[in-house]
């Protein structure tokens, strides 16, 4: 058993984003990007990353096993894997994060009698020696050993008890009880947590063992079952940035580390989020994934700290304690006082940038002035909101196999929407090519795909503007499926042009697909391609 002190004042913070997150149909990453998400959730503050499932696929494992190396250092978080009750997880887990200053290995086996009889076939007595060989096994790798009964919400409460007792006496050092499927209410699962702690051999308080819970969002009760958890007893929460996740998805990192913060007298607990790397730390997700963030989602939704109703804005405006239980500033959100526009020169830009978390200096704080003095001279007033939207606009995008050069459209109701775009690839080979197509953004995504041959399906597609005014710069996301439905891809794009943003998003997703998948055909060798196609509607 691990003699680690535990504060019971802290809740420790286990982010599934890269692991559970990606379940999320469409929420398929690079590992390029799981690092620097992973790099992300670190500087957040987050004490557990679960970064993957190492047996689900080479690429996995790769993604886990950088993600040990250069981020799992000794002031960095722990390194988790998720493996099934299965002895080649359990060794491709330990593959995955034996290089981490503090790798932990997860695994689980579906507890309910649902799960037994039609997912592994197993009977409770077999799910018990499969309990048993997976811990010790694990634990003969790994010091740090989390064990999760699946489905615990909807499993026998007295089963539940025995299998947790035998993963702690086989050297579990945390319990992870989840209601995977979304099922249980508060108040029944504050119950539960604290009847599994005051019942379990081996896991009463002073035992050194962590009880956790991972809720899921299928009732909406994500968020309200994980801080029941917690008032039972639980000190490790498994959330998601954004809350996304399997289907509805999980409980959403910053409504809890929110909640914590926000209502210090009636928790009396503390987490070690650093809570203002929030809205970067949900930006980010959102980018890479491609799953925009609902306008009125808790904390980080566009509309989170905004306030329409006069009576509100009265309020507000006289003290904004009236209508704001949290500041903006408290989850990243700035208030400058510093307003750009056109005027403004780089000294500015750099300042406000810092302000804003970004310390950019030389090629990289040319590209992004560039483009604000771009903006400037289209839209009166820079906000925070569209120097955010330009460096994840500039940065944040995938590998680019394919660049975009140049994008012209003609459309209205006059003729044909037409596009013609020019690329380049990765070999520095240009491609040219026209389209027509039902719209401009059709015709663009037609010219592309003719160019890059990587058939997909356009499952999603939105459009927002970043601030309001018909000057506004435009945030473009969207979605694409393999033709087989198999995997999904996300994209993001920011440009004052819709179209031009339109053209990015799609390039971002369609790059991510490329670079994951491997689908996607290159122009043959040493052909420099001025290809001069028009491809019409079928
Ligand atoms: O929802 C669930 O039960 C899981 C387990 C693997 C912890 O994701
Ligand atoms: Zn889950």
């Amino acid at each position: 058993m691990s003699t680690t002190t535990i504060d019971p004042n802290v809740v420790r913070i286990f982010d599934t984003t890269l692991r559970d997150g990606e379940q999320s149909p469409g929420a398929t990453m690079t590992s390029a990007e799981k690092l620097e998400i992973a790099r992300q959730l670190s500087k957040l503050g987050v004490d557990i990353i679960e970064a993957g499932f190492p047996a689900a696929s080479p690429d996995d494992l790769e993604a886990v096993q950088r993600i040990a190396r250069e981020v799992g250092t000794a002031d960095g978080p722990v390194i988790c894997g998720l493996a099934r009750a299965v002895e080649k997880d359990i060794l491709a887990c330990w593959e995955g994060v034996k290089d981490a200053a503090k790798p932990r290995i997860h695994t689980f086996l579906g507890t309910s009698d649902i799960h037994l009889k039609y997912q592994t076939g197993l009977t409770r007595e077999e799910g018990l020696e499969r309990v048993r060989m997976a811990v010790t096994l694990a634990r003969s790798l790994c010091e740090d050993v989390e064990f999760s009964p699946m489905d615990a919400g909807r499993t026998d409460m007295e089963y539940l008890i025995q299998v947790c007792s035998l993963a702690i006496e086989c050297g579990a050092t945390t319990l992870n009880i989840p209601d995977t499927v979304g099922y249980v209410t508060p108040q029944e699962w504050q119950d539960t947590i604290a009847h599994l702690i005051a019942e379990t051999p081996g896991g009463g308080p002073g035992s050194g063992v962590i009880w956790s819970v991972h809720c899921h969002n299928d009732l909406g009760l994500a968020t309200a079952n994980t801080l029941a958890g917690v008032m039972g007893g639980a000190r490790q929460v498994e959330v998601t940035i954004n809350g996304i996740g399997e289907r509805a998805g999980n409980t959403s990192l910053e409504e809890v580390a929110m909640a914590l913060a926000t209502r210090p007298q009636f928790y009396n607990l503390r987490t070690n989020v650093n809570t203002r790397e929030i809205v970067k730390s949900s930006r980010m997700v959102s980018n890479y994934t491609g799953m925009s963030v609902q306008p009125n989602k808790a904390i980080v939704g566009a509309n989170a700290f905004a306030h329409e109703a006069g009576i509100h804005q009265d309020g507000v405006l006289k003290n904004a304690s009236t209508y704001e239980i949290m500041t903006p500033e408290s989850v990243g959100l700035s208030q400058s006082q510093l307003v750009l526009g056109k005027h403004s020169g780089r000294h500015a830009l750099k300042v406000r940038l810092e302000e804003m978390g970004y310390k950019l200096e030389g090629d990289a704080l040319n590209q992004v002035f560039a483009r604000f003095k771009d903006l400037a001279d289209a839209k009166k007033t820079v906000t925070d909101a569209d120097l955010e939207a330009l460096i994840t606009d500039e940065f944040e995008g995938p590998e680019e196999i394919f660049s975009l050069v140049d994008i012209q459209v003609t459309c209205g109701t006059m003729g044909m929407p037409t596009a013609t775009v020019r690329m380049t690839n990765a070999n520095g080979e240009t491609f040219i090519h026209a389209a027509v197509g039902t719209g401009p953004v059709d015709a663009s995504y037609r010219a592309i795909d003719a160019i890059v041959k990587a058939p997909n399906v356009l499952v999603e597609y939105s459009v927002y503007s970043v601030t309001e005014g018909i000057d506004a710069l435009g945030e473009v996301t969207v979605r694409i499926s393999t033709v087989d439905d198999t995997r999904t891809f996300g994209g993001y794009g920011a440009d004052d042009d819709i179209v031009v943003a339109s053209v990015k998003a799609y390039l971002a997703a369609v790059n991510r697909m490329v670079a994951v998948t491997g689908i996607g055909g290159h122009k043959p060798e040493g052909a420099v391609s001025t290809v001069n196609l028009i491809s019409e509607r079928q």
